[in-house]
């Protein structure tokens, strides 16, 4: 459909043709990011605005609506190739995205002079407007429920819970602010530390849930009692991303090369993966149709033969480090990125393909990594992974979590969460994954925390009638998910309302329903008693 008289560039915005999820042809919107001539054949590499980013690739000028091409505008000529933030032409909603970026911007440079100077990280761009998806709604706030809809709660069929400040006055909306992530955070309080459970950041609070049974075993109610402020200075999660960890938000090199995928294909054992972004593997390996991985030590080679080679003399059969768990066919390996720096930066460039995060690829001193396999007659083959710095001033459990596509979708994200958050207990610590969250991670995360926070409030059992009683801080000590993310997800199942002066929460049929269907379908799950695991104390340590 391309008219050859009209120079389609960089910047030009036209429909192109793709097959959406049901395999019906479909004319979104997009956005030229290259162009490329190979034998007097013109290709274009196309981002459909509005779509994720992985869905980017490199298209036929036959499917290119060329009726409805749109010139880039004068100003903005942006930042394509000179190196400043945001590299695309602008757009109305770019320019609001662009400024956000700089907003960002300017706050992390602020927290990088101020406390992280030391880590050296390879600074790639971190791309804000496609990463902070929040792909599901966020409930309403419970503060904004009013009391004609409150006062159903007691007399109907579904569960219910109230929340309940000491001060009356103080509506949990204060309390919590939603981020752009949709995730909350608390502002004045914290976890009080337990006998026999070390705490990071712990202060004084005091809400507690109660619950109570109604006649029906699935009504029931919990009451939150908020206590008076903590000197908790934590804001929650950060308003910028950060230098420390896995991501930095120095977009200086979001430039045409990290914009686009650079690599067709992945051999992995018996897999061929087809990347979704940017992965920094060696220039002159990206102009091969097929990159062979050994699926064992995650070594690149640029063709079968070098490949056949290779396995004739690397003997791994196992990711390296130390199996720290397994249970039928299900292992995890714990890889120290210090000790095992060949393994740690090729598995991020292989993460890389699947992570629009500015991810490390040669300091992996400070990280663990934790690879999930599934046993056969021929070795343990790697699954997914995340990656845990040794120490998170943030409460971090999880910097990047991956399972490999095909692998995708059948319950593994789950058990890597689960995992992540086992050794989070072990630690006697809560935890949360980094941010920014994919679109991906937050669907992941959300499914995760809402499952176990159910699974908690209803197996809560009522005693002499009373509501049984349980504490945000409760829920956050057994399952060490953070208590903002506990927080949220009660947001986000839409739980919270106000009652009485109390905040209460409603556990309607549907979600019960909906939740006993779900943990039906949940069969992969961690064991704890097949996990061999002692924390070390990396603060003592010289050096990681
Ligand atoms: N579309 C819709 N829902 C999805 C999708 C999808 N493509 N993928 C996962 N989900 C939902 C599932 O439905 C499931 O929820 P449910 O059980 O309530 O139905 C939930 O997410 C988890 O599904 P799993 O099968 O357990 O997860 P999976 O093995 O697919 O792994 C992961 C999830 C790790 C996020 C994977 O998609 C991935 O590797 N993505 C690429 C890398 C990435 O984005 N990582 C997270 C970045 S954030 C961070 O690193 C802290
Ligand atoms: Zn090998």
């Amino acid at each position: 459909m391309a008219d050859q008289s009209v120079e389609i560039t960089e910047g030009c915005r036209l429909p192109v043709l793709r097959k959406n999820q049901e395999n019906e042809d479909e004319w979104p919107l997009a956005e030229i990011l290259s162009v490329k001539d190979i034998s007097g054949k013109k290709l274009y590499y196309v981002h459909y605005i509005d779509f994720n980013k992985r869905l980017d690739e490199w298209v036929t000028p036959d499917r290119l609506d060329i009726k409805k091409l749109q010139f880039p505008k004068k100003e903005a000529k942006t930042p394509m190739k000179n190196g400043l933030p945001g590299s695309r032409p602008s757009s109305p909603e770019r320019d609001v995205k662009k400024s956000l970026d700089l907003h960002v911007q300017s706050a992390s440079a602020t927290s990088r002079g101020k406390t992280l100077p030391t880590l050296k990280r390879k600074a790639e761009s971190v791309s804000l407007a496609t990463q902070v998806t929040a792909a599901t709604p966020v409930s309403s706030l419970p503060g904004s429920v009013d009391a004609s809809q409150a006062s159903v709660y007691p007399a109907m069929r579904d569960s219910s819970f109230s929340i309940k400040s000491r001060d009356e006055h103080e509506p949990l909306t204060s309390l919590t602010s939603l981020t752009t992530n949709g995730t909350s955070s608390i502002q004045h309080h914290h976890i009080p530390p337990q006998p026999g459970r070390k705490r990071k950041s712990c202060g004084g609070t005091h809400e507690m849930v109660k619950m109570f049974q109604n006649n029906s075993p699935r009504c029931s109610t919990v009451f939150l009692l908020p206590g008076e402020d903590s000197q908790d200075s934590s804001d929650g999660i950060p308003s910028a991303p950060r230098m420390t960890g896995s991501l930095v938000s120095d977009r200086s090199h979001d430039d045409i090369v990290t914009r686009m995928k650079n690599i067709d294909c992945i051999e992995l054992g018996r897999h061929r993966l087809k990347p979704w972004y940017f992965s920094p593997y060696p220039q002159e390996l990206t102009s091969l149709p097929i990159l062979y991985l050994c699926e064992f030590c995650l070594k690149y080679l640029k063709s079968l033969k070098c490949l056949q080679r290779h396995l004739t003399k690397c003997n791994l059969r196992h990711p390296p480090g130390n199996e720290i768990y397994r249970k039928g066919t299900i292992s995890f390996f714990e890889i120290d990125g210090r000790k095992n720096k060949a393994y740690s930066q090729n598995l991020c460039l292989l993460a890389k393909c699947f992570l629009d995060h500015k991810t490390l690829y040669y300091d992996t001193d400070p990280f663990l990594f934790y690879v999930m396999t599934e046993y056969d007659s021929k070795g343990f083959h790697i699954v997914g992974y995340f990656s845990k710095e040794k120490e998170s001033t943030e409460d971090y459990n999880v910097a990047c979590i991956l399972t490999l596509p095909p692998y995708q979708r059948r319950g593994y994200g789950k058990l890597l969460i689960e995992f992540s958050y086992e050794l989070s207990k072990v630690e006697g610590k809560t935890g949360t994954p980094e941010k920014p969250l994919s679109d991906l991670g937050l669907l992941s995360y959300r499914s995760y925390w809402s499952q176990t926070i159910l699974e908690i409030l209803m197996d809560l059992k009522s005693e002499n009638g009373e509501r049984p009683q349980i504490t945000i801080n409760e829920i956050s000590e057994i399952t060490s998910v953070k208590k903002e993310d506990v927080i949220s997800t009660l947001q986000y199942l839409n739980l919270i309302n106000y009652y009485k002066g109390q905040y209460i929460l409603t556990l309607s049929e549907d979600i019960v329903e909906g939740h006993e269907r779900a943990m039906q379908k949940r069969h992969l799950r961690i064991d704890p008693k097949c996990l061999h695991f002692t924390p070390k104390d990396w603060s003592k340590r010289g050096k990681w």
